[in-house]
């Protein structure tokens, strides 16, 4: 049994379905609430409650007594969570809302998990925000992350430090994923791709902030489902203190022009662009004047090497290379976006491309409510 937490958001759905696809046993756990409209929620749901080894609650995070509850009656080996309130820019005007889902609502579960003791796998999502305005690239899990930006960065880069504690001090198995700006089908509609997509669809401006050269990692969503189930499967390579944590995401960052350029072409439109000032709190990097080499790996490890408690202040760690294990690649179109996930154990590369965008303007297109 697989508890997945924000199962009826635009990850944890995508991972509970391919969860159910090979078999296994999940209950999901949602609040529904209206950061955006909860009918998308409903509806992603909808997708898998046909299913007979689906079950679907109603519960809010930040209830321990709910949470206690749902750990005692569903015994769940292995926990996916996903909930959380998301969004860099809703922070500044909701900050109690990060407090509550993002900090006591993840110690809640922690605690949950501790105590039942049967759970030999916990894996949660942090974000590539936790990187602030680092300049360095690629990002590498070894990168100081002390400068958050807003308060949902510093929320995610929070649950790392409180995971490395349950780690240490009770043994729980924890696996932090530093996901990078993920898109696709069924995509939250509060966030630039699916808000790019609708505006083409419907002949309406693209609001492009900061400057037209930004460039961002762009994940899609499948990718970013076998990335965390390979993540969740391997119970092995964990060090002293067993918290790990991975870059989950994109090695090529893309100009955000050209994002919004391969949409168009697929959604047959003429783009019509309007350039806003960068907002608070958003992360995003000038594209370098020189095209840099290619990286082969965007890797993490565990914050604790096997030589004592500091984390590493060297990107050496990021050197496994890919080809020593294998790649797996999977080619769609002739260009567009880079995923590279190599995990210390399962390396997967994967090339994807405008077919997604091709999925994500259906799914804009078709889905009413998005
Ligand atoms: N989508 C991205 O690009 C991205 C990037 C980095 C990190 N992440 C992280 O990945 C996770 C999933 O993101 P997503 O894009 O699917 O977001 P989402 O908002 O679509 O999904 C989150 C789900 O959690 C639920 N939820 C929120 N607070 C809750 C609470 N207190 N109790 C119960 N349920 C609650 C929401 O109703 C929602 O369905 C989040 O932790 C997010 O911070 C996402």
């Amino acid at each position: 049994m697989v508890l997945v937490t924000g199962s009826a958001g635009f990850i944890g759905q995508a991972v509970c379905a391919a969860l159910l696809a090979r078999g296994e046993r999940v209950v999901g756990l949602d609040n529904f609430n209206d950061y955006y409209d909860p009918q998308l929620k409903r509806d992603r749901v909808d997708r898998l409650a046909s299913n007979a080894h689906f079950n679907q609650i109603p519960g809010d995070i930040a209830d321990r007594v709910a949470v206690d509850a749902l750990l005692a009656h569903w015994r769940p080996r292995r926990i996916v969570h996903l909930a959380a309130q998301a969004g860099v820019r809703y922070s500044f005007e909701h900050p109690n809302a990060y407090v509550r889902s993002n900090l006591v609502g993840f110690v809640n579960l922690l605690e949950a998990a501790r105590h039942d003791g049967g759970v030999e796998h916990f894996v949660y999502a942090s974000s590539s925000s936790v990187y602030g305005a680092n300049p360095k690239q690629p990002f590498s899990t070894a990168d100081r992350v002390d400068d958050p930006i807003s308060l949902y960065a510093a929320t995610k880069r929070a649950n790392e430090l409180i995971a490395q504690v349950y780690a240490l001090q009770f043994g729980l198995k924890l696996t932090g994923l530093r996901y990078f700006t993920v898109y696709g089908p069924w995509g939250r509609p509060d966030m630039a791709p699916v808000k790019f997509a609708r505006a083409l669809l419907q002949d309406r401006p693209i609001e492009v902030y900061g400057h037209g050269d930004m460039q961002r990692d762009f994940t899609y969503i499948d990718d970013i489902v076998a990335g965390t189930l390979a993540a969740l499967d391997d119970l092995h390579h964990f060090g002293d203190v067993p918290h790990r944590l991975y870059n989950l995401g994109n090695s090529h960052p893309e100009a955000l022009r050209h994002f919004i350029d391969v949409l168009a072409r697929v959604a047959g439109r003429t783009p019509i662009l309007q350039m806003r000032p960068m907002q608070p709190g958003m992360c995003g990097r000038r594209r370098p004047t020189s095209r840099r080499p290619p990286a082969t790996s965007v890797g993490g490890r565990p914050l604790r090497s096997k030589k004592g408690c500091r984390r590493r202040s060297s990107g050496a760690a990021d050197t496994s290379a890919a080809g020593d294990r294998g790649v797996a690649r999977a080619m769609r179109g002739n260009y567009a976006f880079v995923l590279t996930f190599v995990p210390v154990t399962c390396p997967v590369e994967l090339i994807t491309g405008e077919a997604d965008c091709a999925d994500l303007l259906a799914s804009a297109g078709t889905h009413t409510r998005i």
